[in-house]
């Protein structure tokens, strides 16, 4: 069998981190990405193919020439607020795009598929942490349009020889520990890369979308994770398919819950800067608290995390956020 791997949304966030531990593995990985919110000087390993997913006849030339042995598929639009005022954008990005990469899979006969789906599957949990059991009643189309296609996946795989690992991702944070890629969003709207936006003046404040949640604080509760033990979890899925390891979910979280008040304090007492902090209203989608329980993964894969501190994740985003300042700043 050939190792390569085909990673769609490889030149975004997250997809880029797994890319480059891919290529440092021995991997082979061709890249599929519109670079829609991806950049192509993130991609630091294999070919960078740009294209969309709703491009089927684009994707069938991919898959052609390739030979695939595993697919990798993240790309997708991930904004919770934003999947609210734009369903149908996440209906299609998310949902029907899937179905696009499984008929290719189907064609080409590729059967070893790893699936970025996320914690907004599960909604506002009744109970935290949740299992990969706990029920799945998605609070925003977000959610809803990765829990469609996880049940794609899963009917799919029924009907033929497809294995998949799905891995719900929770609050992915921090960078390359070497500096070498991280988040460049220029829209990065998520918490930590909002907070060091605050730290260094590229906004003037910090908002707290929702002081009224029923959590200690009053505040949104997460379960932050850093990019390179998610990135860890990536391949140690494919070790598994590749041994021939059954379907599987998993929770990608570390088990820990922190409030937005608790991440705007570390990042505060971290970066020595104490910028101004406004109480706004709830954003629309959002749950009140969710955290991971995380056996299932470190049973069943041996998934050691290594960066498991909040602190650690908060310094990895603001040196790469450092970075990005100095090199626009041009400082070496
Ligand atoms: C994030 C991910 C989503 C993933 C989910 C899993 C992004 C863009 N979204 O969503 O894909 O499925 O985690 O749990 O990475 N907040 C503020 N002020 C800000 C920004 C955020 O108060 O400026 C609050 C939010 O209201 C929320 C918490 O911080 O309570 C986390 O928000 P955010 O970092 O945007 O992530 P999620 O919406 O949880």
């Amino acid at each position: 069998m050939s190792n390569n791997i085909l990673v769609t949304g490889g030149a975004g966030y997250i997809g880029s981190h797994i890319v480059r531990r891919l290529g440092e593995a021995g991997y082979n990985v061709t890249v599929y990405d519109n670079c829609s919110t991806g950049f192509a000087h993130s991609v630091l390993y294999g070919e960078l193919i740009i294209g969309d997913l709703a491009d089927i006849h684009h994707l069938y030339q991919v898959f052609a020439k390739h030979q695939f042995s595993a697919v990798i598929h993240l790309a997708a639009r991930l904004v919770v607020p934003d999947s609210v005022m734009y369903p149908l954008d996440y209906y299609t990005n998310n949902t029907y795009n899937t179905i696009n990469l499984l008929r290719c899979c189907s064609v080409m006969g590729v059967n070893q598929l790893i699936f970025s789906s996320t914690a907004a599957v599960y909604g506002n949990p009744q109970e935290n942490p949740v299992t990969e059991n706990t029920p799945t009643l998605p609070i925003n189309p977000y959610g809803r349009s990765k829990l469609m296609s996880e049940a794609i996946i899963q009917d799919y795989a029924y009907a033929s020889r497809l294995r998949y690992v799905i891995l719900r991702y929770f609050n992915v944070g921090g960078a390359d520990p070497a500096g070498r890629i991280g988040q460049n969003s220029h829209y990065a709207s998520h918490l930590i890369a909002s907070a060091c936006n605050a730290v260094l003046k590229r906004q003037p404040e910090l908002k707290i979308f929702g002081t009224d949640f029923p959590t200690p604080d009053g505040t949104g509760v997460r379960d932050y994770i850093h990019v390179e033990d998610l990135a860890s979890a990536h391949i140690d899925s494919l070790c598994y398919l590749e041994q021939d390891g059954e379907s599987q979910i998993f929770n990608c979280g570390y088990g820990e819950g922190y409030s937005v008040r608790q991440v705007v304090e570390r990042i505060k007492a971290i970066s020595g800067v104490d910028f101004p902090v406004i109480n706004e209203a709830r954003r629309l989608g959002d749950p009140a608290c969710v955290t991971a329980c995380a056996q299932k993964i470190k049973q069943v894969l041996n998934w050691q995390p290594k960066y498991n501190n909040l602190d650690d994740i908060i310094s990895s985003s603001l040196a790469w956020e450092m970075s990005k300042l100095n090199r626009d700043n041009g400082v070496n």
